[in-house]
């Protein structure tokens, strides 16, 4: 795969791709914190939500709207008047102007036929330009559409006006090496193009990075990757691996990750996967001896970024396969003093609990040790 990355921009998707996620519900005021600390975090698109799907929506996407945030503030809309009508009324600067463009779903949901969709697509463009948005066009389930139509509908769509185009891996059905191909295949269009993957079988972050490697300029995300089914290219993974892996910046401020993370999770209810990458509680976390011996010699030994770069912390975790260096160390740090004997006594002890199934917290290691010290 050859290819190089032109400037990234992020278009996050948390506030309607995201809140699409099975159980969640966010009330106006939720969307509007969300919001601001996107906009704080540096993201160059909000998507704060459908303007048609509700009064509560619409108030949401107005408050977001009169905060005078940086970032471009728009709202998802199908390809008719009414949902175009309820984004201007919110006041957004664009709309993500949506038309499925596989024959299943023309055929199976819309129950429409290819030139219907031509014609919502070019007229729905003409009206939103005509009512002084910018349009990012999108095609859903653009991975399963016949190619040539996929172009024909973009090319229509720009010559009414469209500013970029959105190509959307609707069910995830890319590969790295497929992104690279059918991306590059619509960089000739002569508007930017934007990626959006769903994590149906875990590679929405690699096609994401494949199509930007491709000519693809904006990448749509999520934080904590939430979103419907398996969920959406995970933010802080595209951009974490952007900045580390490729030295490719973002508008993001990438020392804000957990706390956006962890603010995203409390406010949706989804908490994360331990070993969610970069932002999990485990992203950090050294367990056997092996490991935390060599991170207290040399971070990097079993750390590819540091845990600040993201705002995370280290953490040592005291379990069955702990070495006896780090629980000397938290020993010390507890200002406790203890021989060999009885160290090896408090060893065994944190080493017999890992056997049953525990781990040991930094309070049972103070408990442990005061009662070997005979100090409770
Ligand atoms: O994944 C998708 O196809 C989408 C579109 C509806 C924009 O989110
Ligand atoms: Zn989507």
């Amino acid at each position: 795969m050859e290819g190089s990355f032109l400037k990234v921009k992020i278009f996050d998707t948390t506030l309607r791709d995201g809140e699409q996620t099975p159980g969640v519900s966010l009330t106006p005021d939720q969307k509007l914190r969300t919001a601001v600390k996107l906009d704080e975090l540096g993201v160059d698109v909000i998507e704060a939500g459908s303007a048609i799907t509700s009064e509560g929506e619409r108030q949401g996407i107005k408050n977001i709207v009169s905060e005078g945030l940086n970032a471009e503030i728009c709202s998802f809309a199908r390809a008719v008047k009414v949902d175009i009508d309820a984004a201007i009324e919110c006041g957004v600067d664009s709309v993500h102007l949506v038309v499925p463009t596989s024959d299943l779903h023309i055929k199976h949901k819309l129950r429409k036929t290819r030139e219907d969709v031509q014609e919502f697509a070019v007229e729905s463009t003409e009206y939103a330009v005509d009512h002084g948005l910018t349009v990012e066009l999108s095609a859903e389930d653009s991975t399963r559409t016949d190619f040539d139509f996929l172009k024909e509908i973009f090319s229509e769509g720009i010559d009414a006006g469209a500013h970029r185009i959105c190509a959307c891996d609707t069910v995830g059905m890319l590969t790295p090496e497929r992104a690279y191909e059918f991306y590059g295949g619509l960089t000739d269009l002569g508007v930017p193009v934007s990626v959006h993957c769903h994590n149906d079988f875990g590679l929405a972050v690699a096609n994401t990075l494949s199509a930007l490697r491709a000519g693809a300029t904006q990448a749509h995300v999520t934080i904590n990757g939430i979103g419907e089914r398996a969920g959406n290219a995970s933010l802080e993974e595209l951009v974490v691996a952007l900045h580390s892996l490729y030295k490719v910046e973002t508008g993001v401020n990438v020392g804000m990750l957990y706390d956006m993370s962890r603010t995203v999770a409390r406010m949706t209810g989804i908490y994360l996967q331990p070993n969610k990458a970069i932002v999990g509680e485990n992203a950090f976390a050294h367990e056997s001896g092996i490991h935390a011996d060599g991170v207290m010699k040399k971070a990097e030994t079993y750390e590819p970024i540091t845990p600040e770069l993201v705002g995370h912390k280290r953490r040592f975790v005291m379990g069955k396969h702990v070495g006896s260096h780090i629980i000397r160390q938290k020993i010390n740090e507890m200002g406790l003093r203890v021989d060999e004997e009885r160290f090896q006594q408090i060893f065994s002890r944190i080493k017999a609990l890992g056997d049953m199934g525990k781990c040991v917290t930094d309070v049972d290691l103070q408990a442990i040790a005061e009662d070997v010290l005979g100090v409770l």
